[in-house]
């Protein structure tokens, strides 16, 4: 063995999970063909796009709207003259205008209001804050496009026909 293949053979030993031995590897361009399958496993999921990780909206973000947002912002409230219930409504934003802008969660109101820590702002205004958690859903939600998947809810909605008007459809903001 020579000192080339020798130090090689070390290298191999020293990546995580690597099985093979220098001795297969030889010949070979890429070291990655030397990862075991349980490597190349967590480097596919490392190296996954964030986008294919898009938070699930209907699984993460829809429940806390109907916990924690709903009871002041859906059928019997309007705080703000905001509604959060149905897609067409959360699109539509409030007293202020639109809450959710797509891609840009930090210019999102209903970003700006979770994340606040004046007392006459924050949402929910009373009750526990959300937790870190879950802010950092909402962001992920948001920065990822604001995707809101339409249920029955949100079909049944969009059948009032004073929503219809082209101002109240979803914002879309392109992202920087
Ligand atoms: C206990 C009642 C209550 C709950 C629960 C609540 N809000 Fe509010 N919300 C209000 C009131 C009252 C206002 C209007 C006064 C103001 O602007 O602060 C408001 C206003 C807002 C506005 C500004 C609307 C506009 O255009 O002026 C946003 C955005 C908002 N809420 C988001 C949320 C979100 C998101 C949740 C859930 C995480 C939530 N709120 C939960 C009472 C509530």
């Amino acid at each position: 063995m020579t000192a080339e293949n020798l130090s090689a053979s070390a290298g191999m030993r020293n990546l995580r999970g690597g099985k093979l031995t220098a001795r297969a590897c030889e010949g070979r361009l890429s070291v990655t063909y030397c990862f075991s399958p349980r490597m190349k496993l967590v480097l596919a999921i490392l190296l996954t796009p964030s986008l294919l990780l898009a938070v699930d909206f209907d699984r993460e973000i829809r429940p806390l709207l109907q916990e924690r947002c709903i009871e002041c912002h859906g059928e019997k409230k309007q705080k703000g003259e905001l509604r959060l219930d149905a897609k067409v409504h959360a699109f539509k934003g409030g007293h202020d205008g639109p809450a959710i802008l797509a891609g840009k969660s930090d210019a999102s109101p209903l970003f700006q209001r979770v994340t606040s820590t004046d007392e006459d702002e924050k949402m929910p205004p009373k009750g526990d804050p959300l937790t870190a958690a879950q802010i950092s859903l909402i962001r992920e939600w948001i920065n990822s496009g604001a995707q809101w998947p339409e249920n029955a809810t949100d079909k049944a909605a969009l059948t009032d026909k004073r929503l219809q008007h082209w101002s109240v459809q979803p914002i879309k903001v392109a992202s920087a």
